[in-house]
Parts: C-alpha cells; structure tokens; sequence
C-alpha cells in the first residue's frame, strides 16, 4: 500500500486534535459511522499516542495516522503506537529517512515547487500542500500541475466544506484535510452524533 492509497478512500481527512483521551475512541467511532474512514491524530496533545493506540484497538475500520510529526523520533513513536501512516507539516531529510527505514507510509507537507521536487525526488507520489489556502490554494495547485502532473496532493490548512468541492475538483487533489470535522465544542459535549453527521456530510462532498 502507498500513501496515495489511503489518500483515495474519501475526500476529506479530519484533522484531530484530542485533549481527552476519553474521546479518542467515541470519536473515532463516530467518524466511520458517518463514511469517514481515514483519520489524522495530531501530536499536539499530550495523549495523542495514547488515542492512538486506543483507536487502533478498538475501531478496526479506522485508517489510523498521526500527524503534526516533525522529528525522526515522532516517526517511531508513530509507528509504536501503530499508525498506518504519518503526516507532516513540512519535509526533511530526518523525518523522511525515518519514514523509510521504519515502513512508515509518510504524507509530507510541502508549498514550493522545490519541496514537490525533494518528495518526488525520494520516491514519493503524494504530499501535503501546506498552509494550503494561504500557499496559494486552488491556484497554486493547477499551477503545480503543470510541471508536476504525476504529483497528487492533499491540501490541508484553511479548507472548509464550502471551499472543498473545488479542490476535489483539480485532477491533482485525492482530498482535502480540515480540523471541522471534530470541533472542540462537540467533542467537549460528547456530541457523537453531530459528529456523524459532519462526516456523512463531509463524505458526500464531490468535486463542484
Ligand atoms: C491544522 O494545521 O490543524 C490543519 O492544517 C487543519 O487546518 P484547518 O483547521 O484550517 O482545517
């Protein structure tokens, strides 16, 4: 399996952010019940391994990554914990050897065409566009495929459900990234249910 392979099981990966680790799992839970299989668990909290592991003992149907990795030692504690995948914010030689010597799949971020030129470089199909809407968004993506049409993207950073549709439809984007799919106020609420529907409506967008 690659990367992009996870890439294209739904148009949009959440972004998660979880302080408590009591919700890691009911969150979870709630995401693929509503179609949203592929999940990012940031390390920007203190139990984000911990979530890790919890989702990936309990919701088998989970594509579990971490991201905000930014260190080869966030690379192996990733693969510990047992993500399937990692994310970055950026690329560097670091993170991407890590990546590759502990077989862990890595969606680097990028935003220049000089980062795309280091991650195809390595071997890599598939990153990030990161901060995306402030790198340039749709534009700066039909602008990259043109010297960059074997590269697939997944922009992430500023993306909402009303702006997704016309990333899905550049035919370099497999999907987008966004945090709206889990906000705070509704995970503070135990809200599951509203959460689903996020996802069911987020799982139904298509390229407009
Ligand atoms: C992040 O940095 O949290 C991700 O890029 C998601 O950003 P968003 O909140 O703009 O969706």
């Amino acid at each position: 399996m690659k990367v992009i392979d996870i890439l294209r099981l739904g148009p949009v990966m959440p972004v998660l952010v979880i302080d408590d680790l009591a919700h890691a799992v009911p969150l979870a839970r709630a995401l693929v019940a509503g179609g949203i299989r592929v999940l990012e668990v940031t390390l920007r909290t203190a139990v984000a391994l911990d979530a890790v592991r919890a989702i990936c003992a309990a919701v088998p149907d989970a594509v579990v990554g971490v991201g905000t990795i930014t260190t080869a030692q966030d690379v192996a504690d990733s693969k510990a914990a047992g993500a399937v995948f990692g994310v970055s914010p950026g690329l560097t030689a670091g993170v991407l050897d890590a990546a590759q010597q502990t077989d862990l799949l890595l969606l680097p971020g990028t935003m220049t065409p000089s980062d795309v030129m280091t991650a195809r470089a390595v071997g890599l199909d598939a990153c990030k566009l990161f901060p995306a809407a402030v790198a340039g968004g749709v534009g700066m993506l039909k602008a990259l495929y043109g010297p960059f049409a074997d590269m697939t993207f997944c922009p992430t950073g500023g993306i909402d459900p009303a702006g997704a549709p016309s990333y899905l439809a550049l035919p370099n984007v497999a999907c987008v990234g966004g945090s709206w799919l889990a906000p705070k106020a509704l995970l503070q609420a135990g809200d599951w249910p509203a959460i689903t529907a996020l996802a069911r409506a987020a799982a139904a967008l298509r390229a407009g």
